[in-house]
């Protein structure tokens, strides 16, 4: 059995700069992934062949990001059973809502996991897909329960120095 890894699809390499943001979470918990620039409009027959073949490589969780016409996660969802979570990107004139809609309406029976727009969505996927695998990986749970009690203290630490400052 090959160990499981993410899959993190993007439609064009523009939107590389945002998803550095779930490449760097996937990093920071040691999970495997790969990385492919692959468009659902521009290049369907890559897309559906490099889904198909992740898929039966081992691939335990898919991340699609796109914008505009967002349909990069939802024909990712189509050709798997493997979650699939979708970011959004703010990649024109509509600023995201167009890709918002277009990532999340998707109809009844194949779901896709829809985060926020833009470098929010892209960090929270990569700490999605990170819980997801932590279903049957402890260490794993353990590294994220430790990455969460880390970003507390940081938080009120920040709080503690304002109430200083404050003070002063
Ligand atoms: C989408 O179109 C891509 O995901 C990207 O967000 C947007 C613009 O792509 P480029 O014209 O910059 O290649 O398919």
């Amino acid at each position: 059995m090959n160990q499981p890894f993410v899959a993190v699809l993007m439609g064009s390499d523009s939107d590389l700069p945002v998803m550095q943001a779930t490449l760097d979470i996937l990093r920071r918990f040691e999970i495997p992934f790969e990385v492919k620039i692959t468009s659902a409009h521009r290049t369907p027959a890559a897309t559906h062949d490099y889904v198909s073949d992740a898929d039966q490589r081992g691939c335990a969780v898919f991340v699609a990001a796109a914008g505009l016409a967002a349909h990069l996660a939802g024909v990712t969802a189509g050709l798997t059973i493997k979650p699939v979570i979708g970011i959004p990107l703010d990649a024109g004139p509509l600023k995201g809502m167009d890709a918002l809609l277009s990532t999340v309406m998707m109809p009844g029976g194949i779901p896709v996991a829809t985060v926020a727009v833009g470098k929010a969505g892209a960090t929270n996927a990569g700490h999605l897909a990170a819980q997801i695998l932590a279903l049957s990986d402890t260490d794993l749970a353990d590294r994220i329960h430790q990455a969460r009690a880390a970003n507390a203290t940081s938080v009120q630490a920040k709080d503690a120095d304002l109430q200083a400052t404050l003070k002063a």
